[in-house]
């Protein structure tokens, strides 16, 4: 008998110096909310927190994420360009076990489709224990962008890590398992 947990745990955690001080409104996190919700079935529990671009905070709130709330999926945004204030791969790669390269290729790859400046992100995606944290530039439109293409692979990845079965809505978005996973 396979047991399955069907609620799944999602962390947003949205950098930005200038909207986590009220000067402009967070537009990325109801995206990102907005396209999981379309593409994942299972029953959400979404964790959201908005911060300043330092790299201590960006380090705890990652760590709280992955180990106190257990979260399946981490998705960060903003803060992976190359202005001084931008430390969130260097935050990400120190909490993560292992780094996935292939995701921040892919996300760079396929937003050439859309913006030259897609180069300028430096977003990684890496394992902390069973949580798989992903990064996301801080423009709204990137978000889609971003998640589109490297969705296919983020149930079996989390499959793989002991994490929640993700059930996704095959209307929208194809996910791929090589194997039947139980
Ligand atoms: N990727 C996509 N898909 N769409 C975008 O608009 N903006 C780029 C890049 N990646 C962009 C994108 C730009 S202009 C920058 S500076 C970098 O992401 C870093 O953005 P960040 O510092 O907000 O994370």
């Amino acid at each position: 008998m396979c047991e399955r947990k069907d609620e799944i745990k999602i962390g947003i955690l949205t950098l930005s110096d200038r909207a986590s001080k009220g000067i402009y409104e967070d537009k990325a996190t109801p995206e990102i909310e907005k396209v999981l919700n379309s593409y994942i079935i299972n029953e959400k529990l979404y964790y959201k927190e908005l911060i300043a671009d330092e790299y201590d905070l960006i380090v705890e709130r990652l760590i709280y994420l992955a180990d106190e709330k257990g979260c399946d999926l981490i998705l960060t945004s903003g803060g992976t360009g190359p202005a001084p204030r931008d430390v969130t791969p260097e935050a990400t790669e120190a909490v993560c076990d292992k780094i996935l390269p292939g995701f921040g290729e892919l996300m760079r790859l396929e937003s050439l489709k859309f913006v030259p400046t897609a180069i300028l992100s430096r977003q990684i995606a890496g394992i902390r224990k069973r949580s798989l944290i992903i990064n996301l530039p801080g423009n709204p439109k990137a978000i889609k962008e971003c998640l589109e293409p490297i969705f296919a692979a983020i149930p079996y990845c989390i499959d793989l890590i002991g994490g929640t079965y993700i059930k996704a809505n095959d209307e929208i978005i194809k996910v791929f398992r090589p194997k039947k996973s139980c």
